[in-house]
This record gives C-alpha cells, structure tokens and sequence, in this order.
C-alpha cells in the first residue's frame, strides 16, 4: 500500500498553495493506518485523520459509541493507550535536503516514531507539530519507512500530572467536575472529559491531517501564516477612524531555509479573479521561522464585509509570494478575507450617550464597520464528540440554519476546540460573526512555566491560523472565569482570593493578551466570558487592561450577563432576568423529539424517566456546575417536569410512546417560551437605560442525542426553540411585558433596524373560541408608532389588574412597521410583520377549546397552509417523521386565531426519501396535548 501523495491536494488541505518546484509534500491522509493496542490483542485498519473510538467503532470493535449508554461502556477506549502505525511511505525522495514530519494536531499525548528511530513526544491536542526527521531518514535502513504514534490515555496522564508532588491545588467547589477529573492540568478539549450537555469519551487519536515535507537546498515549507487587516493607526478594543487607509500586515511561519535575499509580493482579486491591486510588500522582515511584510490598501479599491442582515458579505483573495533573487516563487499563500472592522467597545458611557438617557457606566457591545449592532445569535458547542467526522457539509447545513434563524453571531464556546478553517470559511460566506474563545473555562488553571509556554504556543499558532477570517469576531480568554470561577473562590476561601487572582491574570491578562495584540490589531480581547469589562485601557502599559472586577459603583450598568435560573417560575419575570449591556448565556434544557432520540436508544428505553434517558441527562449533581447544592441525581429530569407542570396542560396520553413524544415536546414549548420572553427582555433593552445590545442564548446544537439546552438536534432537526428563536430575532418585533403583581401590562416594539421605521401596531382581545372581546381597558385598537434605529418604544401602556388565574381573555398583537435595510444600496423600501400574543393565564389553567386546525399541501406552490377553524390555536407546530430526512418549515410554533391561515414553507437540508416525507406531516397545538390519543 502506498499513501498517494497528491502535492497540490495535500498543499490545498493545508489551506496553502506551494508552488515550489521540488517541494514534496506526502499526505499521510487516508485509510492506510493500523489502530493497535498489544496488551488488548486488537489491531485493526484505521484512517487519518481520526480518533481510536472512531475506528475500533468502524471495525466492529465496539458499538456505536453514541448508542445507549455507551458513553459509560466504553470508558476502557479512554483508559487505555492506542497506536496509530502507517503503511510503509513510499514516494519520499533520499535526496531531499531536508525531510520533515508535520502534523497539524494530535490528540494529545502522543510519543512519534519514524522507521523504529523516537522522534518526540506530544502534550497539547491544539498546537501544530513539525520535527525535522532528515537523520531518521538518512539512516534508515527501510525503502519505505513506517511512522508509529503511541497515543496514552488522557484521562491516566491526567490524574498522573495531578498527583505530582507539590502541584498546584484549588480551593473546594471551584473546579468544576464533570465525569472524568483533572482536565486542567492538560491541553485538551475540556468537555471530553465530560459537560453537562454531552458524553465523555476523551478520545484519542491524530485527528488533524498530516505530511511528510521534503525540500531541497534553500527552500521552505509555510506551515502557517497571518493576515491581519486593520485602518492605520487601530488598536485593538478601539473604534478606529473609518477613513483611514487599510493597513494589511501578512506573515508566513515556515521551515526550512529562506533564501538570504528575496522579496514578498502580493495580488488582491476579487472572487472573480479580476486583480484589484498587486505589488511588493515593504517593511520585510525575516527571522528563520517567519517572514512579514506590509503593504497599504487604498479603501477606495474594496468593498466592506458585513454580517448577515447588515450587508453584503464581500470577500476577496489574497496572494502573497515569497520571491527569491532570481525570481523563483520559494512559497505562496493563498487566503480568502475580507475588508471590516470589528471591535469590542468597553468604553466608559460618554456625556452624549449619557444626554441620550443611556446610564452612567461601560459600554459593553460589538461595533462593526464603525457601526453600532444588535447582536443576535447563540453559543456553538462542539458538534460531535469526534470532531475527525464533523464534515463541512454538516457544518453547510447547520450554519444555514443558523442564517435561516435570523442571527449574525455565535459564542464559539471556550471548552471544545478551536474551530476548524473551513467552519471560518463558511461562517465568512453567510455572515455568521464568530465570537472565539481560548480553550479555558468552569475552572482555575496551572500557572507553572511549561504550562504557560504551552499554553502561548497554542494561542499563537491558531492567532494566526484564523485571524484573516472577517467573520472572526474576538478573542476572549475563557468561560465563566471572573463572574463564576473568582465567586467560588471568593466563597469558598476568601483568604484565597489576591492568591487565585493575581494566578488569572497571570495566564489570562500576561499570557493570552500579548498573543492576541503582539500578532492582531483588528481583533479585540476580553479575558473572561463573562465579566464587567475592563476599568482601563491604556497602550502605554505593557497589559493594556485592568479588568474591573466588582468595582461597581451602583446605578451604573456594566459587561455582560449569564444567566440560569431552574425554578420554573422565572418564565415571563421580568424582573429576574438580569440587566446588562449584552447577552451571552441564558437558558433552560428540554428533551430532544422522539424521532432523534430514536436514533440513539432502544424501543424499550423510550420513556421520560427511563435509566437511560436519566443517564443521558447530564445536568445533574455528577454533572458539576449545575444545582451544585441538591443531591438529586435526577435534578435534570425533575426540572422539566416541573416546568411543564406548572405551565401547560400535562400530557396523558394512553399509548406511552405518543405520551414520551408530548412530554419531550412540552419541555420544548416551555424551553421556547422562556428563551422568547428573555430575548424581548434583552431586546426591548436596546431602548432603555442600559442600551443592552445582545442576545446570544445558550446554545445552538447538540453534540449527541440527550436532553440539553440546544435549539438544533444532533442531525440538524430544529426544536421548537429554533422557530421561536427565528421568530423574536425578526428586525422587527412586537412584545408584551406583564407585571403579575402590579397589573402593569406594556407592550413594545423593538426594531434592530439602522434607520427609524414606522408603523401601525394593533390588538385584538379573544377568548378561546374566537369571539373579540372588550375587556374594558380602555385602550384603543390601533396604534401609530415610530421606532428609532436599534431602539424600542412603548405602543401600549394599561393595567390589567384581577387579569390572574381563571381569566379566558388573551391578547393578539400584530405589527406592521416600513423602513429600510442596513446597506441596502437599492433604497427599497420593506415592510416589516410580526405577531404575538399575551395571555394573562398560565395556559396550564386556559380553557382551551378545539380550534379545529386544517393542514393542507400544495403541489403546486410547495407550501403547507394550516388554518384555525373553531378557536385560538395556541402553539401550532408542523412536525415530520422521516428517518434520514431533515428540513425546517419557514415558520413554525406560532398562534392563529380563528379563520386565520398561514402559508408555511419549507427548506429541506437533507431527504432520503424522495421527497415522502411530505406524507408523513402532521399539525397539532396545544389542544391535542391534552387529549389521549
Ligand atoms: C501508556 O502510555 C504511557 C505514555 O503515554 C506510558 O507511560 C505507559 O507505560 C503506557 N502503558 C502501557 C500499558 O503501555
Ligand atoms: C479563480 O481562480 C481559481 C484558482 O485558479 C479557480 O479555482 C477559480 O475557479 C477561479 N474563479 C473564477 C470565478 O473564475
Ligand atoms: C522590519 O524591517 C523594517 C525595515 O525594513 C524595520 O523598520 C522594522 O523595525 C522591522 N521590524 C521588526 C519587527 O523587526
Ligand atoms: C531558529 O530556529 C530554531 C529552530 O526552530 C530556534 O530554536 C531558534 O530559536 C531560531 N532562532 C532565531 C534567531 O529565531
Ligand atoms: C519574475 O517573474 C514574473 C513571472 O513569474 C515576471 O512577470 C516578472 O517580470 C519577473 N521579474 C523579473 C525581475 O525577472
Ligand atoms: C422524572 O423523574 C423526576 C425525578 O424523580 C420526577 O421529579 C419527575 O416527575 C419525573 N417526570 C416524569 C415526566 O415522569
């Protein structure tokens, strides 16, 4: 067997393109591996890249590693040691001057032996590893050699490096465990060794592409490279002036020995290939493992890059040669980027922001281009345990999913991996920004030398791997550090503190922050997701931030929030949702649909409280953080079922699997209707003293199939969430806000729109079965308004006092507001819809009556239309169950009120039906959950 070595296919792997004459570049990927474990007797073929479960699991070693509880069976893959062993390489050259090993990551404790000769060892799953390997080669005795590598058990070196004499400890309750213990002695992905949403399998394995390189006499291989594009004259963390030229500072990482003369060109096309500007760079400089070099761009020449809603998503290509004396392209990169600025703004609140009526205190909001935004969006967690078998395509689908749902940022979350380049190159396309984080979060870590070198090697490479990607949108430290991790300390050994502080900034202010500003201007850091911001910001200190901690001063509003709050009844309190400048974690966990647990559990174990549901549910005392003070192991479960009980009629349905598939559902609609009420609260804030201007709830998607806080299902299908989400982050929106105590009802219109818009709000009262009411209070039917840009205004002010339990009234809502789009260089006008709908009532106490939902489909104009014939139709959901096939509806989860129709579309992601699917489409409300068939 032979690898095949392709240089063009392995160099465009890379994401590089070296055009050097005798360059030769041999992939190592593909299926000519054997997995082995002597002391297991088992030895079978495996893939590059790849993880040992994903192989054993190919072969039939084991089961389906997501099926059951597998999770725990398993846990022997964690504990044991695993060798990767290549097929002899063919096709080296023995007169290279150089051979090297490069291996763009290895998954993480991996000890690299090249034909018998032990080249290194491996400690980190997030830095690239190169080795030059010319003696091993030139005294080897094979034609092909064989590259081993003998990867330890994470979890076992783990608990070793925590045993160390003299390492370091924390105090009690700080360090958040979730199955496996110590993952913050060790670089690697923090939730494989368990979260509270997902599995731990600690795998093991070479999950990133690797090479052999040789190269000739004077020549190199660009194993990396940045570009960083920025106004003249930026910082980090400060608006820029947007007149400013673009300054583009590139710089390529490289072995092998650069030429002693040589020069660096550079061509900027457009996606059409048409050059828009060429030449030499200047300021050359040259160290013997990185070049750089700088040109100026003139704005005149390129367009901006803009998220999604906001604008275009320009995009170009830029070369950049390293050219010799006698003119020979040594190496060339080639990067799509794009021309924007984005900055996080931790300013203080000026005195015109202060005339404005914002309160006193910090900003704490992204501005793009210039450009205050609301941000709207999610976390993104890891998508799949095994991320060798994330392929793009998924990524495609759901990041159109994330388009489809209205939003324009994600929290690429701090505890899984640095996200690949093609999740870049995508997010790029669609405008998706993507807030990044250093692999840190839910505990304090090692400050010890090695560790912090360790630590900057990996910021370092995947700085500059991913900084020309205009959908980069910041670096943050960690997760849940100063707002959570400094409190237990603070907690649990207050004496502790200055001690465990001054370690934080350590790693996070003095080793993190000089990566991020010594290699970028244009990106902004913050050291912590979530803090108060910083308290100074000041270039003429070496660590330009002095975060401020909880030097608050009352009245003012700083940073951002966090929020969870399990006690059901927080659904529809205002008053407990936090008020902030920005959003960037809230939410409550529900059950995936019946269709997706099907997946991954048996027939029998389709239950709500059946032991494999239960030890799927994370979110337990075992699963750290969560409910740290009950005991209940179940906790996960009991919450949902509380939720449900005290909000919605209670399914009782006689056959159980229909029962399993209300119940799973009802967590849903209360999971939807939380979110939603926050997301108005966050949004309506964008007109209120605090200038909130953020939302992005936790969390987008689910790594397996398991009850979680995610809105999308492991195989792409939406949760009612994602529809309701879709819905409140519309431009524009119409929301009421009810105080049950005092009767104060409000309801509000918010606009994320540039320009002002105006319109008409109006409101009808029902009862259940359809009949307009007038409830006496005074307020008339319809209402003009005028929304200022990103702002809120109050369309309805009343007190519906005596409105409590037992009252049969609700509420439509509808809104019709015209205004333009941001950057639409057509002028056109739009008109914007929304409806909602208030209802004084817990619908657990409604009187609901059959409203006699008619669904039909049209051949013709691939629609559903579904109308309400006999009353209110309270949470109308379109469902499909079809294995294999996942699609959205356009709309979904929404109301209609009697005679009222609604076309809804469809986006297919993925049919292997042939389109039968369409046949398997019900509609129900929330009527039918009460019923027990
Ligand atoms: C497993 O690998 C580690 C090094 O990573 C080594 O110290 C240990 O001896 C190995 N165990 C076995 C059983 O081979
Ligand atoms: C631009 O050039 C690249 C590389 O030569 C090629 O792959 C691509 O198809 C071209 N694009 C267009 C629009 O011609
Ligand atoms: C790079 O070279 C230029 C002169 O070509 C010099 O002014 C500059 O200081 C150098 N930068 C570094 C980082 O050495
Ligand atoms: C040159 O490269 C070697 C190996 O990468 C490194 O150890 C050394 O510090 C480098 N020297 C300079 C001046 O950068
Ligand atoms: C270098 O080569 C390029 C094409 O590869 C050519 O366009 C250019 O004129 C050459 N320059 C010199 C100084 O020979
Ligand atoms: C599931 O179990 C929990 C914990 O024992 C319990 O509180 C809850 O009522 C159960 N839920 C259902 C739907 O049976």
């Amino acid at each position: 067997m032979t690898f095949s070595h392709s240089m063009k296919a392995a160099a465009l792997a890379a994401g590089l393109l070296p055009l050097v004459c005798s360059q030769n570049v041999v992939s190592l990927v593909g299926p000519d591996w054997t997995l082995s474990n002597d002391a297991l007797n088992v030895s079978v073929s495996a893939h590059l890249p790849s993880h040992a479960h994903l192989d054993l699991y190919a072969n039939q070693v084991i089961g389906d590693p997501y099926y059951g509880l597998n999770d725990f069976n398993l846990r022997w893959v964690a504990w044991s040691n695993w060798t990767y062993t290549s097929a002899p390489i063919s096709g080296l050259d023995s007169n290279a001057s150089s051979t090297w090993l490069l291996f763009n990551g290895l998954d993480t404790f991996a000890t690299i032996s090249f034909c018998g000769q032990e080249i290194a060892s491996t400690d980190n799953q997030f830095r690239q590893w190169w080795f030059d390997v010319s003696s091993a080669l030139a005294s080897c005795t094979e034609a092909a050699p064989v590259l081993s590598i003998d990867f330890g058990s994470a979890p076992k070196i783990a608990d070793a490096i925590a045993a160390e004499p003299g390492q370091e400890t924390w105090p009690t309750g700080v360090q958040q465990v979730f199955e496996f213990p110590n993952r913050w002695f060790i670089r690697k992905e923090q939730s494989d060794f368990g979260w509270d949403w997902g599995p731990a399998f600690a795998p093991a394995g070479p999950w990133k592409p690797a090479y052999v390189v040789q190269l000739a006499q004077s020549e190199v291989y660009v194993r990396n490279s940045i570009v960083d594009i920025y106004r003249e004259g930026q910082l980090n963390n400060i608006p820029p002036d947007q007149t400013a030229p673009w300054v583009v500072n590139a710089s390529l990482d490289y072995f092998g020995a650069a030429p002693n003369d040589f020069t660096l060109s550079y061509t900027l096309k457009d996606l059409e290939n048409n050059t828009v500007t060429s030449g030499s760079m200047s300021n050359v400089n040259c160290t013997n493992a990185t070049v750089t070099g700088s040109t100026i761009v003139d704005p005149s020449m390129v367009d901006l890059w803009w998220p999604n809603q906001l604008g275009p998503q320009t995009l170009y290509y830029m070369t950049i040669d390293l050219v010799s004396a006698s003119n020979t392209t040594m190496a060339s990169v080639t990067k799509r980027l794009g021309f924007r600025t984005i900055v996080l703004n931790e300013f203080p609140i000026s005195q015109a922001q202060l005339a404005q009526g914002i309160a006193p205190g910090n900003n704490w909001h992204f501005e793009v281009n210039g450009h205050e935004f609301y941000a709207k969006g999610s976390n993104f967690i890891p998508p799949d345990a095994f991320w060798p078998r994330v392929t793009e395509a998924k990524m495609d689908q759901l990041f159109n999913s994330v388009v489809d749902g209205n939003q324009n940022m994600l929290r690429v979350w701090a505890s899984g991996a640095y996200s690949p380049d093609f999740l870049y190159d995508l997010a790029d396309e669609k405008g998706i920004l993507l807030w990044s984080e250093f692999e840190f979060g839910d505990a304090l870590y090692p400050v010890n030398p090695s560790f912090l070198e360790n630590v900057r090697e990996e910021a370092e490479y995947n700085v500059r791997r991913v900084n020309h990607h205009p959908s980069l949108a910041l670096w943050a430290g960690g997760n849940e550090l100063e707002n959570l991790e400094l409190i237990l300390v603070n907690r649990s050994a207050p004496e502790g503190l200055p001690r465990y502080t001054a370690e934080y900034e350590t790693l996070f202010l003095h080793t993190l922050l000089p990566v991020v500003f010594g290699n970028s201007r244009s990106i902004s850091y913050t050291p912590s997701s979530t803090s108060n911001g910083w308290q100074s910001l000041n270039f003429s200190n070496p660590i330009p931030i002095v975060e401020r901690y909880y030097n608050l001063t009352p009245g003012s509003v700083y940073g951002e929030t966090d929020f969870y709050n399990y006690d059901p009844s927080v659904l529809y309190n205002d008053s407990a949702f936090p008020t902030g400048r920005f959003s960037n974690e809230f939410g409550y966990h529900s059950m995936p649909s019946i269709q997706s647990w099907r997946a991954q559990i048996s027939e029998t174990d389709l239950h709500f409280n059946s032991t494999t549901v239960v030890l799927r549910d994370h979110h337990n005392p075992q699963g750290g953080l969560s409910d740290s003070n009950t005991t209940n192991p179940d906790i996960g479960q009991a919450q949902m079922t509380e939720a449900v009980e005290l909000w919605y009629p209670i399914p009782n349905k006689t056959d159980s699997q229909a029962n399993f598939s209300a119940w799973c559902h009802a967590t849903q609609i209360f999971q939807a209707d939380l979110y939603v009420s926050e997301i108005e609260f966050y949004r309506r804030g964008s007109g209120l003293p605090n200038r909130q201007l953020g939302s992005l709830y936790w969390q987008l998607e689910d790594i397996w199939v398991a009850p979680t806080w995610a809105g999308i299902e492991y195989d792409g299908r939406w949760k009612v969430l994602h529809y309701a989400a879709k819905d409140i982050y519309e431009h524009v929106i119409i929301a009421p806000y009810w105080n049950i105590t005092t009767g104060n009802l409000s309801v509000w219109v918010t606009s994320d729109l540039w320009e002002p818009a105006s319109g008409t709000a109006t409101f009808t009262w029902y009862d259940w079965s359809g009949n307009e009411l007038d409830v006496g209070l005074n307020t008339s039917s319809s209402v003009d308004f005028t929304v200022g840009a990103i702002n809120s205004t109050k369309v309805l002010q009343t007190f519906a006092t005596g409105m409590a339990a037992g009252t049969n009234a609700i509420l439509k809502m509808d809104v019709t507001a015209t205004g333009s789009l941001p950057n639409d260089n057509t002028n056109t006008t739009h008109t914007f819809r929304h409806e909602n709908w208030f209802h004084p009532t817990a619908l657990r106490d409604a009187q609901l009556v059959d409203p006699g939902l008619q669904l039909s489909y049209s051949n013709s104009t691939k629609n559903f239309t579904v109308s309400a014939t006999t009353g209110v139709a309270a949470w109308v959901y379109l469902d499909y169950d079809q294995p294999g096939t996942v699609l959205n509806f356009d709309s979904n989860a929404f109301w209609l009120a009697p005679n009222q129709t609604r076309e809804v579309g469809y986006t297919v992601k993925t049919d292997a039906s042939d389109g039968a699917w369409v046949d398997t489409v019900t509609v129900q409300s929330l009527w039918n959950q009460t019923l027990s068939t």
